[in-house]
C-alpha cells in the first residue's frame, strides 16, 4: 500500500467517526428500552433480568408424604432499580405440588387472567361446586372469576377466561433438596 492510499484510508475513517457518534447518539433511546436499567455506556455490566433473592424456598421427600401434597411458598424476585438499594424485590405466592409420577412442579399463584391468587382444590366435588367446573383430578382455580388450571395436564386452562397456564418456577433437585430457584420468564402474572 502506498503512503497515499494509507493517508486517504485513514483520513476516510477519521471523516467517519462524527457520522458514527451521531448515530450512535441517535440509536441511544432505543437501546435504552431494550435494556432499561442499565446505566448508560455500562454494556458489559451485570445482567439486568429478574433473579431470585435469598431466601431460597427449599423442601425435602419429607415435605410431600403423599401424592397431590402442595405446599404454597413465598419466593423472592429481585429487580434492577434506580434506587438508594439498587433494586426492588418483590414478593410472588407460589405452589409446590408432588405429582403421582414423583414430578415436584411449582406454579406461580399469581392468576394470569387479571392477578387474583388462586388456590389448590384438590376434590372435584369441591371445584365443581365452588368453580362451576367438575375437573378429573386435583387443579388450581381462581376465585376471581373462576378459571381452572388442571395440575396434571402441566397447568393447562380447563375452564375459566384465563388466556394460558400460570407461570411456573424452576425447581432443582440437589440431594435430597428441592429448591425454587427461578420464575418462568415474563411478567410475574
Ligand atoms: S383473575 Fe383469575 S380468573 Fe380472573
Amino acid at each position: 500500500m502506498t503512503d497515499g492510499v494509507k493517508r486517504r484510508a485513514l483520513l476516510k475513517t477519521v471523516a467517519a467517526l462524527p457520522l458514527a457518534l451521531t448515530f450512535g447518539l441517535l440509536a441511544s433511546p432505543f437501546l435504552r428500552i431494550l435494556l432499561p436499567t442499565r446505566r448508560p455506556l455500562d454494556v458489559l455490566g451485570e445482567s439486568d433480568q429478574p433473579l431470585a433473592e435469598p431466601p431460597i424456598p427449599t423442601f425435602t421427600d419429607k415435605d410431600f408424604p403423599k401424592d397431590w401434597t402442595c405446599l404454597p411458598f413465598m419466593f423472592n424476585q429481585k429487580y434492577v432499580e434506580y434506587n438508594p438499594e439498587g433494586k426492588e424485590v418483590r414478593k410472588i405466592p407460589g405452589f409446590i405440588v408432588k405429582l403421582p409420577n414423583g414430578d415436584v412442579v411449582a406454579y406461580s399463584r399469581i392468576c394470569p387472567h387479571l392477578g387474583c391468587i388462586f388456590n389448590f382444590v384438590e376434590d372435584p366435588n369441591e371445584c365443581a361446586k365452588g368453580y362451576n367446573f367438575k375437573p378429573n383430578g386435583p387443579v388450581f382455580a381462581c376465585p376471581c372469576h373462576l378459571s381452572v388450571y388442571d395440575i396434571a395436564q402441566a397447568g393447562k386452562v380447563v375452564s375459566g377466561p384465563a388466556p394460558r397456564p400460570p407461570r411456573k418456577f424452576e425447581v432443582k433437585k440437589e440431594g435430597g433438596a428441592y429448591k425454587v430457584v427461578a420464575l418462568e420468564a415474563g411478567s410475574i402474572a
